[in-house]
């Protein structure tokens, strides 16, 4: 297997990808933090070790998640499993140097371009997925499509985040829409409520909600089981596109499963990539 995954230097994702380097061929690390990723890396025994590409991303910054995708193209020419896994609640309204607000740019739009940049490696591959690592927030989204950036509405970290959680389940149906017929499959999940760095700058009541639940909360070993189930795992078509809790289809909100919706985010977010999509 080849794989790609994001968000790799810290709690789901460092575990989702130690895991998962044994039963790989080759894994391209994307992530923003050289450092970080160079600790994570240097974990591994020698042997799996040489298996991994550090590729500098920052989800933020659609000029590097460009490069990222063009550094990838560079080494190889198929990928068979990529992981949207990078994200996180950001307490203040930002915006990116691209004019895209923070979390919108960092949770949905980076992933967005990067998987339409690296979709033809993936239909090199005889089983190709993208797996997008969502939540169970998604079902408290409130999405004004007119204001997908925040310029109009006041910002709310928590609604931000409810927001691109959906964002990442309807990304996922849209993927089959647009590629599904040329073999790509494609799954969301929710990985449980996990003890990660997840929350950490979080403010506001949010901050307190997240302080109570830690005690209740499972580690990232766990956090990461639905991840690695859905990379090793030969799913049956019919469950293309679903949405995954512990490692069985889940039914997501009314909105998730909106053909409408996803159609609208397919749309907006092309529109805004569009300079980088060439
Ligand atoms: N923890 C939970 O309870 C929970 C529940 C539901 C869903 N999730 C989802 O699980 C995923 C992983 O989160 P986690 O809990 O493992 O949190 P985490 O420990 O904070 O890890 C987040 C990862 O995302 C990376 N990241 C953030 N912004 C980025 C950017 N602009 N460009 C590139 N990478 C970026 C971080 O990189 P740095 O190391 O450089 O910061 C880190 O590797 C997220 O999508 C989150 O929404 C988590």
């Amino acid at each position: 297997m080849k794989l790609a995954i994001t968000g790799p230097t810290s709690g789901i994702g460092a575990i989702t990808f130690k895991e998962l380097v044994p039963v790989c061929q080759e894994v391209f690390f994307l992530a923003r933090n050289a450092e970080k990723a160079q600790i994570e890396i240097e974990k591994l025994p020698e042997k799996e070790r040489k298996k991994v590409s550090f590729i500098h991303l920052d989800l933020a910054d659609l000029d590097s998640v460009k490069k990222a995708a063009a550094d990838i193209q560079a080494k190889t020419d198929q990928i068979d499993v990529l992981i949207n896994n990078a994200g996180g609640i950001f307490p203040k309204y930002e915006v990116t140097k691209d004019g895209f607000e923070l979390s919108f740019s960092a949770n949905h739009l980076g992933h967005f371009l990067l998987t339409n940049l690296l979709a033809p490696l993936l239909l090199q591959s005889e089983n190709p997925k993208v797996i997008n690592v969502s939540s169970e927030a998604h079902r408290a989204a409130k999405v004004n499509f007119d204001d997908l950036n925040y310029k109009q509405q006041s910002y709310s970290s928590f609604n931000a985040y409810a927001n691109v959680k959906l964002f990442n389940i309807l990304f996922t149906k849209s993927l089959i829409d647009h590629y599904g017929s040329k073999g790509l499959r494609s799954y969301a999940l929710h990985p449980g409520v996990v003890k990660t760095n997840f929350g950490k700058e979080a403010n506001g009541i949010f901050k307190l909600f997240w302080k109570l639940a830690t005690p209740f909360m499972i580690d990232a070993n766990q956090g990461a089981r639905t991840s690695i189930y859905l990379a090793k795992t030969q799913m049956p078509d019919s469950h293309n596109g679903y949405y995954f809790k512990k490692s069985k289809p889940n039914v997501p909100s009314k909105e998730a499963r909106s053909k409408n919706y996803r159609d609208k985010l397919w749309e907006a977010s092309m529109e805004m990539v569009k300079p980088w999509m060439g």
